[in-house]
């Protein structure tokens, strides 16, 4: 089929949005020229602006809804369309959950000739105060020196100053009004992130959905802690209600990167405990834990029942492990749980996790992944089952070769990325895996993410 040249795509046309992109844009056509529409979901017929042409493809935003799609309704928050956060808030929950299964089913089409199964969506139990880490970045006003912090508007850095946000447990914006308030009265001053001065850069509360309490770390631009930053967080512990602690971090270098490397416990305590599969764990201001502990919930019950009903007592390697979630969570179903994890840190709590819950199945590693395997295949080790959970980037080919070497029978591959997910499936397919199913979990409602496990059968791969 003829594309159109960019030079002959009108800046203002109407268009028919077809389906959605992996990252929630709304995808129109115009003579097979590819229009990614911020704002519009499958179903619309909108006119649109071009704000970006390429030789490929355009990017445009909504001027006008000339016919809504039947999924549109009005989003519950009115920071929507400010705020980067909700993509899809405007978009019908049950819908979001189908157009969802359909951007995991265009990301395996892209690379798979044969259909790969994909199952219906698991949706979040719930939809609002879901989301249990929040990171604000905190400025203050130019004159009046107000705090603000809130989330940047989309493809910017200009801070949105939210006050509510519904899908954060409400506490969160006590705690934060609270700090906006009370910084300012310690003169702690707000960060500026063009000349790099200023004081406190982020706030960042991890909240139990167990215990409701919130464990808070304000990041500031220093290198030591200033008296009145100690008259902050003894202020915020001893007011607020719920606050299991307060940290600093010390985070002094031009970067984009929230967290420095120094933490510093100033009041309580420094983590905050939860539950999930029946196991409490310790999660701290640095600790990876997925964002939507009902959702992980699920998928932590999901995967051991999956072993439960095709195991009996299997050996299980946890890779990409954080603080062995999986690993604690499989051990009473598992002979033997294996775990590795880069960061010290996670392992360290890990080991404290595994010794509080009176586990005696897991034996902990820390180091890189693709590393471990390598060095575990040299000794012929191998293990019944596999669980890979790595970063949104996926895992590398080497790490895939050898997790296929270690594994007798099933990887399940968790995966908040279904582009990599889908490139590291077709990859171990290649050698003569069965991808038996993907099954998406809503992890992220509102947004255009999506979480993934794929069980994946190696005998198949054996046999050969
Ligand atoms: C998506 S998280 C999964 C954590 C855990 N499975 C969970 O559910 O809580 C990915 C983890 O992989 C770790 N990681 C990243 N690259 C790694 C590597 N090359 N080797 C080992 N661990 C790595 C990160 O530190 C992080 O804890």
């Amino acid at each position: 089929m003829q594309i159109a040249n960019k030079k002959d795509v009108p800046e203002l046309l109407d268009v028919r949005i077809e389906k959605m992109s992996n990252l929630g844009f709304g995808i129109a056509k115009y003579d097979g020229y590819v229009i990614f529409v911020s704002g519009a979901c499958t179903g619309d017929f909108v006119k649109v602006r071009l704000n970006k042409k390429t030789k490929t493809y355009a990017n445009a935003e909504v001027v006008e809804i000339i016919v809504p799609s039947e999924y549109r309704v009005e989003p519950f928050c009115k920071m929507q369309k400010v705020c980067g956060a909700c993509q899809l808030q405007f978009v019908e929950y049950s819908a979001q959950l189908k157009l969802k299964k359909q951007m995991v089913e265009d990301a395996m089409q892209s690379v798979f000739d044969e259909e790969i199964e994909i199952r219906d969506v698991i949706p979040s139990k719930s939809d609002r105060e879901y989301r249990h880490k929040i990171q604000y970045p905190v400025s203050e006003t130019k004159d009046s020196k107000r705090i603000l912090a809130g989330y940047y508007k989309p493809k910017s850095h200009e801070l949105v100053n939210i006050k509510y946000c519904p899908i954060q447990p409400s506490a969160c914006d006590e705690i934060v009004e609270f700090i906006r308030k009370c910084a300012k009265e310690c003169y702690v001053s707000g960060y500026d992130e063009n000349k790099h001065n200023g004081e406190l850069r982020h706030i960042v509360l991890r909240v139990s959905k167990m215990t409701k309490q919130v464990l808070v770390t304000l990041v500031v631009n220093d290198k030591g802690i200033s008296s009145k930053l100690k008259l902050l967080a003894n202020k915020i512990y001893a007011e607020l209600p719920n606050i299991a602690g307060v940290l600093v971090n010390l985070n002094s270098k031009r970067t984009n990167l929230i967290l420095g490397d120094k933490t510093i416990l100033l009041e309580g305590v420094e983590f905050v405990e939860e539950e999930l599969c029946d196991k409490v764990f310790k999660i701290g201001a640095k600790t990876f834990f997925q964002v939507n502990p009902y959702t992980a919930d699920d998928i932590f019950r999901y995967v051991k029942k999956y072993i439960a009903e095709n195991f009996t007592k299997p050996s299980i390697l946890d890779a990409y492990a954080g603080i062995t979630a999986f690993g604690i969570c499989m051990s009473d179903i598992a002979s033997k749980v294996v775990s590795i994890e880069e960061e010290k840190a996670s392992v360290e709590l890990a080991k404290k996790i595994i010794e509080e819950n009176k586990i005696e199945n897991i034996e902990l590693h820390c180091g890189d992944a693709g590393d471990f395997f390598a060095d575990q295949t040299s000794t012929g080790r191998l293990f019944d089952i596999t669980i890979l959970d790595p970063p949104r980037k996926g895992c590398s080919q080497n790490s895939l070769d050898y997790a296929m070497k270690l594994t007798k029978s099933k990887i399940i591959y968790v995966s908040c990325n279904p582009s990599t997910l889908a490139r590291d499936l077709k990859y171990l397919k290649e050698f003569g895996a069965r991808v038996e199913y993907v099954q998406p979990f809503d992890m992220f409602p509102h947004t255009y993410h999506i979480e993934n496990v794929a069980i994946i059968d190696l005998q198949t791969l054996q046999a050969d």
